[in-house]
């Protein structure tokens, strides 16, 4: 075997990816690939990396974003790529850019692919996913992207009435518009059923596009129709229509949301392992006790309290707690929630104890959620890998290194069927970060979302690297 490669990356920690311990390695790069790991002390290379006391891990891989025009807008993703992440999966929460049109642009959850840099027109649309994946690799984003194609999306496009069942001939439309984008490349199919465009869908219609989603061997992710008091039974759906329509579910961002719901970790948890004992069925997590979406006066009411993301009215209200906001206009909440439409919110409304409980689930993968349009974003968007890393694993001890590099990399990688990625192995595409474990943490916050973390050292996608601290 030839002794030489371009990148050497020497006296570090490995974790694979695996899950299992990490172990003292070098990793040897050349071209697009990782050609050797091990003890390559007798190597030479163009540039040799010494990562002593560092832990190098395979890129970490986003299982949940909305970054779907961000890779076209801005291909160096620098927001991600500054975390370690290599690779984001994109059209979740039944939103995908294509195939879209018009009539999405006034509807609460659609708003946020509009960001504060948004022309005058909205958002570029792409009519079908094969123009949207061309835009994709016209683009070169330094990422890898997977995509999904979105239910609430399929809606937009082919209903004149987006709050009743779809027809038959809806139906039919919106099976073609997912055989097309199946055929394109997509990887699946999502839905956003919680959101005013999905909630009217019966089960029946998601199992009906969920089917053609699985004769391509797609996956099915899922923003569940509920995710307070009603959890429980939108696992039992999630579930059904996985077993129905014979495809793998990501339950997305699990969490419980309103503090009636509370607690409920500990029967949905059982609940998903009841199921996985006869069908394939994962869920991603962000590490924080606050979501984020559309502005929506039904969502306020069940948060302890709300801070405004981004508003296209008012752009000044991004970063001001809404309930101020509207003391300060001399009117009620709701009316605050009309003036700042079409607005993205942050929603403080869940449990760390639940938060800890789903982390620590063998079944639960790494994904942000981050909204990258926003003027002043949820910090998840800058924060969660090294915050998982350094809150979770070094600060509270909740899961072990080789664990949490596993929930980002190789479980992530095989729940998603990405091939020669999530692995630090000879012959997989060379994504890999180098991250001090001593020091790794995020430093966005919500008073201060916009910040890089500490402790991410290199980042090098596809055999280029992309990132120095
Ligand atoms: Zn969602
Ligand atoms: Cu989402």
């Amino acid at each position: 075997m030839e002794k030489n490669c371009d990148i050497l990356i020497k006296g570090g920690t490995v974790f694979d990816g695996s899950g299992t311990p990490g172990v003292a390695a070098d990793v040897a790069v050349e071209g697009k690939l990782i050609t050797a790991v091990g003890d390559l002390a007798d190597w030479t290379a163009r540039e040799i990396v010494d990562v002593a006391g560092k832990a190098v891990a395979p890129g970490f891989i986003d299982a949940h974003t909305h970054d779907d025009l961000a890779v076209i807008e801005q291909p160096e993703l620098r927001y991600k790529v500054c975390q370690g992440v290599t690779t984001v999966v994109v059209g979740n929460c039944g939103l995908s850019p294509a195939p879209l049109g018009p009539r999405q642009e006034d509807i609460a959850p659609f708003t946020i692919f509009r960001g504060k840099d948004a022309s005058p027109g909205g958002a570029p649309r792409y009519p079908t996913f094969g123009a949207y994946l061309d835009g994709i690799k016209h683009a070169q984003p330094w990422v890898h992207v997977v995509t999904l194609v979105g239910h609430n999306t399929l809606r937009a496009a082919v209903m004149d009435d987006l709050f009743r069942p779809a027809n038959g001939d809806e139906i039919s439309a919106m099976q073609a518009h997912v055989e097309e984008a199946m055929s394109a490349g997509a990887d699946g199919f999502s839905t956003g059923l919680a959101y005013p465009p999905g909630l009217p869908a019966p089960t029946e219609e998601v199992i009906a596009l969920a089917e053609v989603t699985a004769s391509h061997g797609g996956i099915y992710c899922t923003h569940m129709r509920d995710e307070g008091l009603g959890l429980l039974d939108s696992i039992d759906e999630t579930l059904d229509i996985g077993r129905r329509a014979k495809l793998s579910v990501v339950i997305s961002h699990h969490k419980c949301s309103g503090k009636v719901a509370w607690g409920l970790s500990k029967q949905t948890l059982p609940r998903i392992d009841e199921g996985a004992k006869t069908q394939e069925v994962h869920f991603d997590l962000y590490p924080y006790t606050a979501s984020s979406t559309g502005l929506m006066a039904d969502w306020v009411e069940e948060a302890e309290r709300v801070m405004i993301a981004g508003s296209e009215p008012v752009p000044e209200a991004a970063g001001r707690d809404l309930a101020e906001l509207a003391a300060e206009w001399g009117c009620t909440v709701p009316e605050a929630v009309e003036r700042l439409h079409p607005a993205r919110a942050i929603y403080f409304k869940m449990d760390e104890a639940d938060l800890e409980r789903i982390l620590a689930h063998p079944r639960c993968m790494i994904g942000s959620d981050g909204l990258p349009g926003d003027r002043h974003p949820h910090p998840r968007l800058w924060g969660t890998f090294p915050r998982v890393l350094g809150r979770y694993v070094r600060e509270r001890g909740v899961i072990d290194l080789a664990t949490a590099v596993h929930k980002m990399t190789g479980l992530t990688a095989r729940v998603f069927g990405l091939e020669r990625r999530g692995i630090l192995a000879p012959g997989n595409i060379a994504d890999v970060v180098v991250f001090d474990p001593e020091t790794v943490i995020d430093r966005a916050d919500y008073e201060n979302p916009v910040r890089l973390p500490d402790g991410i050292e290199r980042v090098i996608i596809g055999g280029e690297v992309r990132y120095e601290h």
